[in-house]
Formats: structure tokens, C-alpha cells, sequence
């Protein structure tokens, strides 16, 4: 699908009750909507609605077979559209509302358009914590579908003015209500007979693996297309990495620029992403905390990409409970076909 030809008009709103109302009467009218989560800021359209669903996949120019993440206020609406197991009924009290999105069995009577799903029997749902996404919700009454508000195979955004270069001239309006919070998507879980991880994020495999100790249940598997366990010494027992989940495309979190990762001392043509003690043209955290790299880490690729350097380079990041996510990403951001 091609972007709108001409370009519309894209407004940028603070948050608040008047931007709410707008941005309702917009999802009302089928529109897509850029809105901020605490993972990431996203691209809402009605889920209900297949040419709202449609609307998503032509702003983002994302292949149809790519299926998106379903946003709901609470337990209840995601127990209307998926099916929970009690894995899955655990995770959703542990966690939610917050940064995990669950793969569920659909319910084959779910008012759910098919293209959300592409096609699959699964749903990937979850309930998300930030006031301006949960206000959209209540202000709709409908479960929202809503990828990363990025042109498909760019970087995820974490500030208003990322969607802005992104989608600018391809949706009507975009929330502003500030920098996100982790500043990673959402951690992507499988329950079933083991609980498998199909993309790290904020909550990490630890956080995950020690929810289920004592309970006869398997290892926390991750599933994930970034290379075999034995390139990653470092990664936490007992998690493993198998094959990849569907839609996780290799480029998926590519910047426009050639980007080498585990970069101790980078080259006079590279802008340089520091870490802890490697510092650089710029640091994704100056004390080596995860959780503040996290948060960095999609603002500082925007900043690489907007340098007058025409390569990338970020230093180690160790590969031990966020960083394991920071890293997915990294590895994502590397590859080239
Ligand atoms: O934090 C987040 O999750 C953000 C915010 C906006 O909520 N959303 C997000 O959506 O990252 P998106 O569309 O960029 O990523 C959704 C991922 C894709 O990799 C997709 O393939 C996977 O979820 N996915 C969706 N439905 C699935 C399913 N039924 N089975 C397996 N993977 C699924
Ligand atoms: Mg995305």
C-alpha cells in the first residue's frame, strides 16, 4: 500500500481532555491515531474495523502479514477476544497493566477484523499502563490495534517528534505527552505447556522466570532470530534461543545507516554510541545502568541516523536482564540483507 498522495496534515496535540476527545472522534471516523505507551509511542486504529486496520498498514507501508499487538483497558475486554490458560491468567495479574504482551488462542467470537491477526489463530494482546493510551481506550470503548508509530523497518519511537519524521504526512494526529518511559517495545510471551519469550523487552527473562519457580513448570524459552545461544556466553540459564516469531523481521529495527554493535574503540567515520566507561559522541547511559539504556536507546539511534557521520558504532552492552533486550535490538539495528 502507498502513502496518501497529497500528503495530509499532521497535527501534534499535548495531552489532555480536548487532545482525547480528538483523537477519539478520529478512531470514531476509522483514522489511525499516534499515541504514546509507556513502551513506545503507537499507531492506533479501531480493531474492530478492517479498513481502520487497513488505514495502519498503509501509513506504516507494514506487510500485510506482519500481525499487530491488540490494546485493552483490563482483564475482562482481553478475556472477551483470547482465551487464557492459567499461565497466561498468572502473567496478566502479575503484570498488567505494563509493558507484556500476551499470544493467546482467538476467540472464535471475538469482534476482532482478521487482518490484525493476519490470518493466525492467535492473538497478541495486552493491557498498557500509560494514562494517554488508557484514556484513549476509555474515550472509545474499543480494543485498540496498535503497532510502533514508525514507517515499517525503522525505528521504533519514543518522543513525539520521532513520529512525527517517521509518519508525517500519513496520519492525522499525534498525542504528545513526552518521552516514553522504557523506551523498549513490549515484551512478547507464548504460554502453553513451557512459557516462551517471542521478543525480550522490558519485562525481562528473569523477571519471567522467577514468577514460575516451584511450580513444575518448564524453563522460560526465548524464541528469537538473533543467533544461536552459543554467540551469547553470557546469556542468562536457563534461557535459550531457538527460531524466530512470526513477523520479527530481521531489519525490523533498522536506522538508515550501516551500524556496528560491540564496538570497543570506533573508527574517526563512525558516530560513536558510548556505554558505562566507553563514552562517545553520545551514551545510551554514562553509569552503565540498563534500564536508563533502555530508555535511551531508540533516541540515541534517531540522533546517529541525523549525524553528519555515515556509520554507526555502540559499544558491549552486557547481556544479562534488560540488556538482553537493548541487544535484540542492536543485533536487529545491524543487520543488513
Ligand atoms: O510495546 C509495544 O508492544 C508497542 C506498543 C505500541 O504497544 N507495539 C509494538 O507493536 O511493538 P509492533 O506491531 O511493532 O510489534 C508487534 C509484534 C510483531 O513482531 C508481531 O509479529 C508480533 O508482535 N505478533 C503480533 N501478533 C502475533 C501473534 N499472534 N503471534 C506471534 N507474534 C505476534
Ligand atoms: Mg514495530
Amino acid at each position: 500500500m502507498s502513502p496518501p498522495n497529497p500528503p495530509i496534515a499532521t497535527r501534534t496535540l499535548p495531552y489532555g481532555e480536548a487532545a482525547i476527545a480528538e483523537a477519539a472522534a478520529l478512531i470514531a471516523a476509522g483514522q489511525p491515531v499516534a499515541i504514546p505507551t509507556e513502551t513506545v509511542y503507537g499507531l492506533a486504529a479501531d480493531a474492530t474495523d478492517s479498513r481502520a486496520v487497513a488505514g495502519i498498514y498503509a501509513a506504516k507501508g507494514r506487510p500485510s502479514f506482519n500481525p499487530l499487538i491488540v490494546h485493552v483497558l483490563d482483564r475482562g475486554a482481553a478475556e472477551k477476544i483470547a482465551t487464557f490458560d492459567d499461565a497466561a491468567s498468572a502473567l496478566a495479574d502479575a503484570f498488567w497493566p505494563g509493558p507484556l504482551t500476551l499470544v493467546l488462542p482467538l476467540r472464535p467470537d471475538a469482534a476482532i477484523a482478521a487482518l490484525v491477526t493476519a490470518g493466525l489463530d492467535t492473538i497478541a494482546i495486552r493491557v498498557p499502563a500509560h494514562r494517554a493510551m488508557r484514556a484513549l481506550l476509555e474515550a472509545t470503548g474499543r480494543p485498540l490495534a496498535a503497532p510502533s508509530a514508525n514507517a515499517s523497518g525503522s525505528i521504533s519511537p519514543t518522543r513525539a517528534a520521532h513520529v512525527l519524521a517517521s509518519l508525517g504526512g500519513r496520519i492525522p494526529l499525534i498525542l504528545d505527552d513526552g518521552a516514553t518511559q522504557a523506551g523498549l517495545e513490549s515484551t512478547i510471551v507464548m504460554t502453553g505447556s513451557e512459557v516462551s519469550i517471542l521478543r525480550p523487552g522490558p519485562i525481562t527473562a528473569e523477571h519471567l522466570s522467577n514468577f514460575f519457580p516451584g511450580e513444575g513448570r518448564g524453563p522460560v524459552t526465548m524464541i528469537s532470530d538473533t543467533g544461536p545461544a552459543s554467540s551469547q556466553p553470557d546469556a542468562p540459564s536457563p534461557v535459550k534461543q531457538i527460531v524466530t516469531a512470526p513477523g520479527q523481521l530481521d531489519s525490523h529495527y533498522a536506522p538508515s545507516k550501516p551500524l556496528r554493535i560491540n564496538a570497543s574503540s570506533p573508527a574517526p567515520d563512525e558516530w560513536s554510541i558510548g556505554f558505562g566507561s566507553i563514552s562517545g559522541d553520545d551514551t545510551l547511559s554514562a553509569t552503565g545502568d540498563l534500564t536508563e539504556a533502555a530508555a535511551a536507546l531508540f533516541s540515541a539511534l534517531h540522533r546517529a541516523d541525523a549525524s553528519a557521520k555515515p556509520r554507526i558504532a555502540v559499544a558491549p552492552i552486557p547481556q544479562t536482564g534488560l540488556g538482553v533486550a537493548i541487544n535484540d535490538r542492536l543485533r536487529r539495528a545491524a543487520h543488513r540483507d
